[in-house]
């Protein structure tokens, strides 16, 4: 009888300990994500809509990262589409979601050519005294709502041309001349001095004039007392950009003191012209050698920032959308083509490995 009791209880224990053991490994398994092996914040840029409705992308987005940014709910064009009609429903969402999970929000961005609402654009083409005002009035209107709740800021995105050293001729640059971008700044850390600012711009990985371009304006900032804190780097690219050449332009950067962020992340084979719906098709299926020379180009460029990147200007890497499925690369220039870290099942990709690796090496 003794025994049995013993017997009894000796099984008891075993299923209790298997529960637990096994409840343990689901939650290491859960915990295993990009995040947990970073010393930085890790971030993706999303649709927040498209997030919300699919329950597999958001427990991968809550698994790996600690950042989010908009694809494209944050900027004016969303915000003001209508004159005097703030939209404030979807970056509100955003904003709950963050914070349910916590995540850093990232606010991208307040003063974008691409993203200026047609009324804005009509208006300030006849009145550049008008327009002046009105970017004062939208920056500190949104930045005041959100302080201390957006961590960080593209103040102004893509202010230079896409090649060369040229400031973009933009309505802000044609009617206000290249002070609209200081005075964004000034605007920005008006409404939130905690804010981080960052100037952000594509290709200055690749394109030395250009990124001596951003690297003057930041140096007469600095002299002139701008507040900007950072530098973001796009990094939308290609397998036949030189890691060299990127650590290069990183370490320029990375001279100035301030933050640097890798912005949105993404790696395509195929060659866009910068243009939408510009590019060429070279390759149309992905082939596994591809697949393991993307994972060694993502391995590389998170070493080259954690190596090249002094920690305390560390501010993360943010991938733009995180799955093929998602990405804005099809859509946008109407290439077919294979540039996240995730499939078009959201299954991870070598790629996602390769992250991993250099995040942890
Ligand atoms: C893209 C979005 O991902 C797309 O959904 C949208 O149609 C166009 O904008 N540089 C930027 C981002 O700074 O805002 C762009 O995002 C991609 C290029």
């Amino acid at each position: 009888m003794k025994y049995t009791h013993s017997i009894k209880y000796a099984c008891f224990l075993v299923v209790v300990i298997s529960v637990f053991a096994c409840k343990d490994f689901e939650e290491k398994k859960e915990a295993l994500g990009l995040k947990n092996a970073a010393t930085f914040p890790i971030g993706t840029a999303i649709n927040i809509n498209r997030l919300l409705n699919d329950a597999k992308l958001q427990k991968l987005e809550i698994e790996n990262f600690n950042s989010i940014t908009a694809t494209s709910d944050m900027k004016m064009q969303a915000i003001l589409s209508a004159e005097n009609k703030y939209n404030w429903k979807t970056v509100d969402t955003i904003l709950d979601y963050a914070q349910k999970h916590n995540q850093r929000l990232f606010g991208h961005n307040l003063i974008w050519h691409s993203s200026t609402p047609k009324w804005v654009r009509e208006k300030g083409e006849k009145d550049s005294v008008w327009l002046d005002d009105f970017m004062q009035q939208y920056i500190k209107t949104y930045v005041k709502r959100y302080k201390g709740k957006v961590a960080a800021w593209d103040v102004v995105n893509e202010a230079f041309e896409s090649s060369g050293g040229n400031y973009r001729e933009s309505l802000w640059y044609k009617k206000l001349g290249k002070s609209y971008i200081e005075k964004a700044f000034r605007y920005a850390h008006e409404a939130d001095p905690n804010a981080v600012l960052f100037y952000n711009d594509f290709n200055i990985e690749r394109d030395t004039v250009k990124l001596n371009a951003v690297l003057n304006m930041v140096k007469e900032f600095k002299a002139k007392g701008v507040p900007i804190s950072g530098i973001g780097f796009q990094m939308h690219i290609r397998m036949d950009i030189p890691d060299e050449v990127i650590a290069n332009s990183l370490k320029k950067a990375a001279a100035t003191g301030l933050q640097i962020h890798l912005s949105e992340v993404d790696i395509i084979f195929n060659t866009h012209n910068d243009e939408r719906l510009g590019g060429i098709q070279n390759y149309s299926v992905l082939t596994d050698e591809m697949k393991q020379a993307q994972a060694e180009k993502y391995k590389n460029l998170i070493k080259m920032y954690k190596e090249i990147v002094p920690k305390a200007q560390q501010f993360g890497i943010t991938f733009w959308d995180f799955t093929d499925r998602d990405s804005w690369i099809k859509g946008f220039f109407n290439l077919k083509d294979w540039p996240c870290i995730y499939d078009d099942n959201l299954q991870p990709k070598p790629a996602y490995f390769g992250v991993l690796e250099g995040l942890k090496e």
